[in-house]
């Protein structure tokens, strides 16, 4: 096959930043949109539990259980969401960055406490049924996920908004931290499809309303689902796009792994930034300093 010659790569490069003009969504609306459905997912949750699944209480019934789902959809799909976007906000990419370590610690603090509650309202409805625990796919997944999101407290909170866990620290924990957040989310949205699923198959069986039939209720249920892995796949999106994440590269943290992995001091470009396209090529080149370190997203 021939290669294309230098017209063709130039018309192949003004169409490819063309198509990415056209996918270049402000943060701002995107978030609104993300805040409707995530608000629009646990609505539907509530009223799928109310009006299909008899409503709510604390007395151990199935409408304990109730609680289970719309708790965990709330805490730690939509809530752990919007604490995942944080850092997302273009406010917060300049000035102290404490409040909003706060802001995204309590969110994310917020979102476990539902989650622990929703895990109580499944596990006291089994007890007082005389159902036994864990034996599902859906509940081990469902565990996992939750002892994940717990260990990811904890680490971030230890490093990130205790004072003195050591900047290198910080610098060299955070790719994981980000890493693990996505992972987080696409798991609690993987159970929260294997609970509806799991709900569904035991409630609907008998003759009139069987689950293969689709009655409203598995309609509605099922749209629920892919509601909220839209939710999950838009969110995991938007903490993936370069040019959302917050251009760090010049925070103390990042300075100091810089110098400590090359012993580089400071960049070429911030001594003279006529000299930015020079000094770029060394550092870029450095394989072990992470991308979100270098200059690319300053
Ligand atoms: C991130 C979301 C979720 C997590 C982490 C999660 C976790 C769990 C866990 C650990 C159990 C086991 C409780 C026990 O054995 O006593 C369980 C049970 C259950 N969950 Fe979820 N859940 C989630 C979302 C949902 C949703 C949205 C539904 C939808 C109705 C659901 C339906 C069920 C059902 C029917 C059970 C009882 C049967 C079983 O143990 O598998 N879950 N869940």
């Amino acid at each position: 096959m021939a290669a294309p010659n230098e017209e063709e790569g130039a018309e192949g490069r003004r169409c490819h930043h063309r198509s990415a003009a056209m996918l270049d969504v402000p943060f701002l609306p995107f978030c609104a949109f993300l805040g409707t459905l995530g608000l629009l997912c646990v609505a539907m949750v509530g009223t799928w539990c109310q009006h299909w699944r008899g409503g709510f209480s604390l007395d151990g019934s199935s409408r304990t259980f109730n609680w289970h789902p719309v708790l965990m959809v709330t805490g730690l799909v939509v809530l752990y969401g919007a604490a995942a976007l944080v850092y997302r906000i273009p406010n917060t990419w300049s000035g102290p960055k404490l409040p909003w370590k706060v802001l995204h610690g309590s969110l994310a603090l917020g979102a476990f406490i539902l989650t622990v509650l929703g895990l109580a309202a499944v596990f006291c409805f089994h007890n007082s049924q005389g159902t036994p625990n864990m034996y599902s796919l859906h509940s081990w997944m469902g565990l996992g996920t939750v002892l994940l999101f717990s260990c990811q407290w904890a680490a971030g909170f230890g490093a990130f908004l205790l004072p003195w866990a050591p900047a290198w620290l910080r610098a060299l924990y955070k790719p994981i931290h980000v890493f693990f957040g996505s992972t987080i989310l696409l798991l609690s949205v993987a159970s929260c499809a294997s609970g509806i699923n799991e709900k569904l198959f035991f409630s609907l069986k008998n003759g009139t309303t069987a689950y293969k039939l689709l009655p409203a209720e598995a309609v509605f249920a099922n749209t629920l689902g892919l509601l909220i892995l839209i939710f999950g796949v838009l969110v995991v999106a938007a903490l993936a796009r370069p040019s959302w994440k917050r251009p760090d590269s010049d925070s103390p943290d990042s300075r100091q792994v810089r110098d400590a992995l090359g012993g580089f001091g400071k960049p070429d470009w911030e001594a003279a930034p006529s000299a930015q396209p020079r000094g770029w090529g060394r550092i870029e080149a450095h394989p072990c300093i992470p991308q979100p370190l270098l200059s690319s997203e300053r």
